[in-house]
């Protein structure tokens, strides 16, 4: 199956196609959306794909333009001096490559896996002189955490954010937090549990696993959020969970808190919109944050792969909405549907709720199966789709010259809290 930028190339140029695309951008290259040197900044967007409509903090990382050298070579050109500076660099490079990262980058990735394995993997290779991230912003933070003091983690694009971790900044759960105290004081019950635990999803900024750090809280990515809201629990008598609402909700509904127990924590409103009463009967206070990759998926698409096959076995991603995971067949993060492929009985038929390149590849690797993506559009993370061989190149290049760029550095003032927050995930596992 062609990977999906060639797909969507395909789409694109056939009569009608392009409605199978989310974005008329999607063909063109991520270079259009990077800030030109003499020229104003462009009007920050995340990019083509799933995010484009969704808002852009104004101090969001710029891209600088890449020298055009990088711009004009075509893909063989991009490939062999990929795999030339690779081999000049050896192990002095260490190459990680998130699930949701097109072929065109995960074909060059030393490892590929999910958030959580990736922050592994990170502290795993302190032999490395550079780490370069194939993935998005706050994952590489996360990997500045975790590895040596003298091990540069670079990101290809620095506009490869992230729209989700943008919906909650330190101003404002901080605001919420000072909103929530006032309602719960801070003293512990009977048991020792606090009034309430922060946690975080590591899709936010680093300075929001600091402040979970410094708050006696902690981190989760979706193949652990049980065990970490498990973890907060013996600590708390409830969660403020930020900024994905849905995996929040679906993890902890699955655990068996009443969705009613659960009120939204809207961060443009007082007390988030809600009343004294509900905050103080809350268990998980959740976020109005989501993915818009995820939030694509429905319950009529369910519907409509069901009806295309009776046999079909839904799985989605808990980022996806509480009603679309309800009437999936099956839930689970990025490493748990791997798994399930892994593991599928030859002619199984799948339809997944989740990233479009992860889907496709998970497509390619077991041609016995039948494995399409629930969402009929070609729609991939917008962010994830910034880093283009054009930028890996670019990078590893100036590294063979001795010059480290697009370093992504956490603030030593939030570091230590952070890494706190982070290592409590990792002693908790997955
Ligand atoms: P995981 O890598 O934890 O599955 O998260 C999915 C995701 O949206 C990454 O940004
Ligand atoms: Fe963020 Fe969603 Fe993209 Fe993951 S898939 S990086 S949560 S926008």
């Amino acid at each position: 199956m062609a990977s999906v930028p060639t797909q969507i190339a395909l789409l694109t140029r056939a009569p009608g196609g392009a409605d199978s695309t989310c974005d008329p951008d999607l063909p063109t290259a991520p270079w259009q959306f990077d800030a030109v040197p003499g020229q104003p900044l462009p009007a920050p967007t995340y990019g083509a794909g799933a995010s484009r409509q969704d808002p852009v903090p104004a101090d969001a990382p710029v891209q600088q333009q890449i020298p055009a050298q990088y711009r004009l070579l075509p893909a063989d050109e991009l490939d062999r001096r990929i795999r030339t500076a690779r081999q000049t660099l050896g192990s002095r490079v260490t190459i990680l490559g998130h699930a949701y990262q097109r072929d065109e980058i995960v074909q060059y990735a030393d490892f590929v896996g999910d958030s959580f394995q990736l922050a592994q993997q990170s502290q795993q290779h302190p032999e490395a002189e550079f780490v370069v991230f194939c993935g998005v912003h706050f994952m590489a933070e996360t990997a500045d955490l975790l590895t040596t003091d003298d091990q540069p983690v670079i990101l290809p694009n620095l506009a490869a954010g992230c729209s989700m971790a943008d919906m909650a900044d330190i101003d404002a759960v901080q605001a919420c937090w000072e909103q929530l105290e006032a309602v719960y004081g801070t003293e512990p019950d009977a048991d020792g549990r606090v009034p309430v635990i922060p946690v975080t999803y590591m899709n936010s900024a680093a300075n929001l696993k600091g402040f979970c750090g410094e708050h006696g809280g902690i981190v989760c990515t979706s193949s652990n959020a049980r065990e970490v809201l498990e973890w907060a629990f013996e600590r708390g008598q409830r969660v403020l969970f930020f900024p994905d609402q849905h995996l929040g909700r679906n993890t902890a509904k699955a655990m068996g808190v009443d969705v009613a127990d659960m009120p939204l924590w809207d961060p443009r409103k007082p007390r988030g919109g809600n009343s004294e009463e509900s905050l103080r009967d809350a268990r998980v206070v959740l976020w109005r944050g989501w993915c818009s990759v995820h939030q694509r998926f429905t319950v009529d698409q369910i519907a409509q792969a069901r009806a295309k096959n009776p046999d079909v076995r839904v799985i989605v991603h808990p980022e996806c909405p509480m009603e679309v995971v309800d009437a999936a067949d099956e839930a689970g993060s990025t490493r748990y549907i791997q798994l399930a492929i892994d593991a599928a009985q030859p002619g199984e038929a799948f339809a997944v709720g989740t990233e479009i390149n992860m889907v496709r590849r998970l497509a390619d690797t077991r041609p016995d199966l039948t494995i399409e993506c629930l969402d009929p559009v070609v729609c991939p993370c917008s962010t994830m789709y910034r880093i283009h061989p054009a930028y890996l190149a670019w990078v590893l290049e100036s590294l063979v010259e001795g010059r480290v760029v697009n370093q992504v550095s956490v603030d030593p003032v939030v570091a230590g809290h952070a890494r706190t927050a982070v290592e409590r995930m990792l002693a908790v596992g997955a």
